[in-house]
């Protein structure tokens, strides 16, 4: 892959998006990059927890790429939109749980990135924000209906309405990352998050974000009932009795996937 990089480090793999002189911005290319990317890491055992980041100091992504937008009508500027919803869709659906680590600008389709990984981390000079508006476009990615979800509908609509930006600071502020940390420091508190997730049993891991976002399309009699049946399925694994095991005998806990 030209502009996608995955390396691995014990369960921890981290994905790093690398088009730097234009910012990281995504073309199609890149998003089928990304998507091949995840892909590859979907059915990995050994991989327990994922990172997304972009490289350099400058940017985690500062967007589509506005040139290729610049070029579309209607008919391509649909499959410009579903081309990127499917991979973000994915990776939120993904079964390892994903942590942005967000330096420098998540612009546009950057923030829309950020906003489908299950967890994110920012560097303190993250700039976060949607400016499709004042590109006479809208955020199309799934924006419009995942960041309403991560920080309620009345700050979400301020950051599409208003195209601002806005600083690490206000982002942890309104809930739309988890932590902000120095920018030297990033990766190292992203490693650090994604080790205490990778220790966990990884099917509880993957059931606690089927649930969660499963719950996000039904109704909650219906999630409820879905919950239920995911906590009884945990119940037959080898891991609920080795993590039930070595709490009662107080050690560690040897989790095996299974
Ligand atoms: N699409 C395509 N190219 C982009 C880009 C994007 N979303 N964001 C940055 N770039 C390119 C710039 O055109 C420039 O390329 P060039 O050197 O060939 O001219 C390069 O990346 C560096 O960006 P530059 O604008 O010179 O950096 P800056 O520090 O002055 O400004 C930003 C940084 C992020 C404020 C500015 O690049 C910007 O506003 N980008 C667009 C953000 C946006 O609207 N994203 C949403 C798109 S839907």
């Amino acid at each position: 892959m030209d502009h996608v990089g995955i390396t691995r480090d014990e369960r921890i793999a981290t994905i790093t998006i690398d088009r730097q002189k234009k910012l990281n911005a995504l073309n199609p290319e890149v998003i089928d990059e990304l998507g091949e990317a995840f892909r590859s890491l979907e059915n990995d055992d050994a991989i327990g927890a994922v990172i997304l980041t972009g490289a350099g100091e400058k940017a985690f992504v500062a967007g589509a790429d506005i040139g290729v937008l610049a070029e579309m009508d209607s008919l391509s500027g649909v499959e410009v939109s579903r081309q990127g919803q499917e991979v973000f869709r994915a990776i939120e659906r993904s079964p390892k749980p994903v942590i942005a680590a967000v330096g420098g600008y998540a612009l546009g389709g950057g923030c829309e990135l950020a906003l489908a990984c299950h967890l994110r981390i920012a560097s303190d000079n993250a700039r976060f924000g949607l400016p499709e508006v004042g590109l006479g476009i809208i955020p199309g990615y799934g924006g419009t209906i995942r960041l309403a979800r991560i920080v309620g509908l009345g700050r979400a609509l301020e950051l599409t309405l208003t195209g601002e930006m806005i600083g690490a600071e206000k982002a942890e502020a309104m809930g739309l990352v988890n932590a902000v940390v120095p920018q030297a420091e990033l990766m190292d508190r992203a490693r650090t998050m994604a080790g205490t997730i990778a220790s966990k049993a990884p099917v509880a891991l993957r059931m606690a974000l089927e649930s969660v976002y499963q719950a996000l399309d039904t109704s909650t009699a219906e999630a409820l009932r879905y919950e239920s049946s995911l906590f009884g399925l945990l119940a037959s694994t080898d891991d609920m009795k080795e993590g039930m095991a070595a709490f009662m005998e107080k050690r560690k806990a040897d989790f095996k996937g299974s």
